[in-house]
């Protein structure tokens, strides 16, 4: 059993004090930031020192390693399906809609989860580095810390119905959007503070070019869109072709984890619908992204708390699903 009888106290003790979930501040009893650290102590330092060399290789990993845990737990929760390889019955996650041609960082979880098996085999599951590895690559970008609730256990399924309808895209509506975060618990706070996860990382001209020609015929131009922000992606993003060309989606400052992403969102050079729709659509959210415009450490605090609730969606625990071996297969297959 990963649970040592100390910390399995601690859970009693406070199942003991509290029958209301609202006493648990992560969540749910059984997540929480010690669960490794009788069973692998070492568990964090390894995801951590594994991911700063990833990200001093490449800076864009770290949006990529923060990309992936959100893309998980939006899917059957943060089980690590996403991690899942198509086999026998099981059609992988990463050739889905949001996912395909666009998610990555699969080989540094990989590395990461080899360590561990030689460190401390059949213990760390890899929702737990996932969570770990979105936490260390959002500090290491130059973003807040918060302790990881871990815990989870690994899915013994992927759904690729799941990542194609839960997982919001970048052209649809406001309210769609805030539809597919509130089927996960979560709220219009969390939806603009997660969002300013796009202060680093890249998005291919495909994931908006609608908003540079007139293809639908409705909807253009889009006044929403800075007109000289538009011809500038309007050069590498031709209105057929390019598809895989990148762009940051904070132009300002594409690699640090900052509240330009905000700035950008006033000044109408938000990259995509789903960003700019966040200052334009509603009073609700217009206010959010100006505090966090304005305010640097609001945006950090509501981030970190955000993540942590967005780690908390639906995992498995006790005895459901497994810890998996190589993140790519199950145990058994
Ligand atoms: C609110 C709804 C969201 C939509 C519609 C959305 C959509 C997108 C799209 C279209 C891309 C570019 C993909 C590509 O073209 O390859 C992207 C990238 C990214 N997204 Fe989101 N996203 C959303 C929320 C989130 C959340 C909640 C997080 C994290 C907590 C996140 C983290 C990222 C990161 C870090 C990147 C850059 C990845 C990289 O460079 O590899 N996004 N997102
Ligand atoms: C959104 O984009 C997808 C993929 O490019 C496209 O098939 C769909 O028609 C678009 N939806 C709207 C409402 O424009
Ligand atoms: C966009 O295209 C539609 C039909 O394809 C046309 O009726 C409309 O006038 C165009 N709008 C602009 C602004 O060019």
């Amino acid at each position: 059993m990963a649970l040592s009888i100390s910390s399995f106290l601690v859970v009693l003790a406070a199942l003991a004090l509290s029958p209301l979930c609202f006493a648990f501040p992560y969540g749910g009893p059984f997540l929480y930031p010690q669960f490794y650290d009788h069973s692998c102590p070492k568990a964090q330092e390894i995801v951590k020192s594994i991911v700063a060399k990833a990200v001093a290789k490449e800076a864009r990993m770290a949006a990529s390693l923060l990309r992936l845990h959100f893309h998980d737990c939006f899917v059957k929760g943060c089980d690590a399906s996403i991690l899942l390889d198509s086999s026998g019955t099981i059609v992988s996650e990463k050739g889905s809609i949001p996912n395909r041609n666009s998610v990555r960082g699969f080989e540094v979880i990989d590395e990461i989860k080899s360590a561990l098996e030689k460190e401390c085999p059949h213990t760390v599951s890899c929702a737990d580095v996932l969570a770990l590895a979105a936490r260390d690559s959002t500090v290491l970008a130059g973003g807040p810390y918060w302790d990881v609730p871990l815990g989870r256990r690994d899915s013994l399924g992927a759904s690729i119905q799941g990542s194609n309808n839960n997982i919001p895209a970048p052209n649809n509506t406001f309210q769609t959007i805030l539809t597919k975060f509130k089927l996960k618990g979560l709220d219009l706070v969390d939806l603009v503070a997660l969002s300013g996860s796009h202060t680093i990382g890249l998005s291919r001209c495909t994931s908006f070019r609608q908003r540079l020609y007139n293809q639908t015929g409705k909807g253009f131009p889009d006044f929403t869109l800075d007109p000289a922000y538009a011809a500038h992606l309007r050069t590498r993003c031709p209105r057929s072709g390019g598809d895989q060309n990148l762009f940051p989606l904070d132009f300002v400052s594409p690699t640090k984890f900052d509240n330009s992403y905000f700035r950008n969102l006033m000044a109408k050079t938000g990259l995509l619908s789903s960003d700019e729709i966040l200052f334009t659509n509603n009073p609700a959210t217009m206010h959010l992204v100006e505090l966090y415009a304005a305010h640097n450490e609001l945006f950090f605090q509501h981030f970190a708390r955000s993540m942590v609730k967005m780690g908390n969606i639906t995992p498995l625990t006790g005895n459901k699903g497994e810890i998996r071996m190589n993140c790519r297969k199950l145990n058994h297959q």
